[in-house]
């Protein structure tokens, strides 16, 4: 009998953990994949530390029951506070987990004055802080966007655009990359210009796949054939399946 095959889990805390999966698919495209949109209990960026693992271990013993072998933690938030005991707790499966390209600023624009955005609870992680401390340019600002991730779940346009322009217009003309620090925060890169003017992203999540690829090749993991993606929310809500969906097909159109 032919062995089913092992799938990929991706989960967020609703449907910014896209941006990840689109990173993934463009370079893994034959892998059969769960993205797991946890709306019920979004936002998870002003929970405590316990709550996020509490919450990430039921995401990931539903993961595993799916026959997920490998889980891609496409939220800082969660990465920054759950990946380690995560580790801990499940030896056996591969743990993928975003974290905000910080590293990548030292490695690619050490000299320019640097903004991260990213959620207070990423901020306030031990994770989070030890990047900065090894990484530090000495000229980095950093936003906690309390609310920000919520108002681009529900697709609030104006408000999302209200908080840009009241929040960030003081980092005008004062920085030239900004650190994108969540996973829904690559979805507003236009309307953040808008407010900032050209400035060069940092995101995590075309690293986090190339090293996905290089982990499921390393440990002969690779599929073949037809790709699959499936999608699940913890409310079952079909806006956010619809969304996911079409916010997938226009990044593909984008590139
Ligand atoms: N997308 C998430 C992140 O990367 C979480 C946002 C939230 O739920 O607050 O941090």
């Amino acid at each position: 009998m032919e062995k089913e095959r092992e799938k990929i889990g991706i989960f967020d805390s609703g449907i910014g953990g896209v941006t990840v999966m689109y990173e993934i698919i463009k370079i893994l495209p034959k892998e059969d994949y769960i993205y797991y949109s946890d709306s019920k209990n979004n936002p998870y960026g002003d929970k405590t530390e316990e709550q996020i693992q509490k919450i990430c271990n039921n995401i990931v013993q539903h993961l595993i029951d799916k026959n997920c072998k490998t889980i891609v933690i496409a939220c800082n938030t969660a990465s920054s506070k759950a990946k380690n005991i995560l580790r801990k707790t499940y030896p056996k499966i591969e743990f993928i987990a975003i974290e905000p390209a910080y590293k990548m600023v030292y490695d690619y624009a050490f000299d320019k004055p640097t903004l991260v955005m990213a959620t207070k609870g990423t901020m306030e992680s031990e994770a989070f802080n030890i990047l900065l401390k090894k990484y530090n340019n000495q000229k980095t600002y950093l936003f906690p966007c309390i609310g920000l991730a919520e108002k681009i779940e529900q697709g609030k346009e104006q408000e999302i655009k209200q908080y840009l322009k009241m929040h960030l217009k003081i980092y005008q003309n004062r920085v030239e990359n900004v650190v994108l620090g969540c996973t829904h925060y690559p979805l507003i890169q236009k309307q953040i210009q808008e407010v900032l003017g050209q400035v060069q992203f940092f995101n995590g999540a075309p690293q986090l796949a190339k090293h996905l690829k290089n982990v499921l090749k390393k440990k002969n993991l690779l599929n073949q054939g037809e790709g699959d993606i499936e999608f699940e929310d913890s409310q079952n809500l079909e806006i956010n399946k619809k969304r996911f969906y079409e916010i997938l097909n226009e990044m593909g159109k984008e590139g």
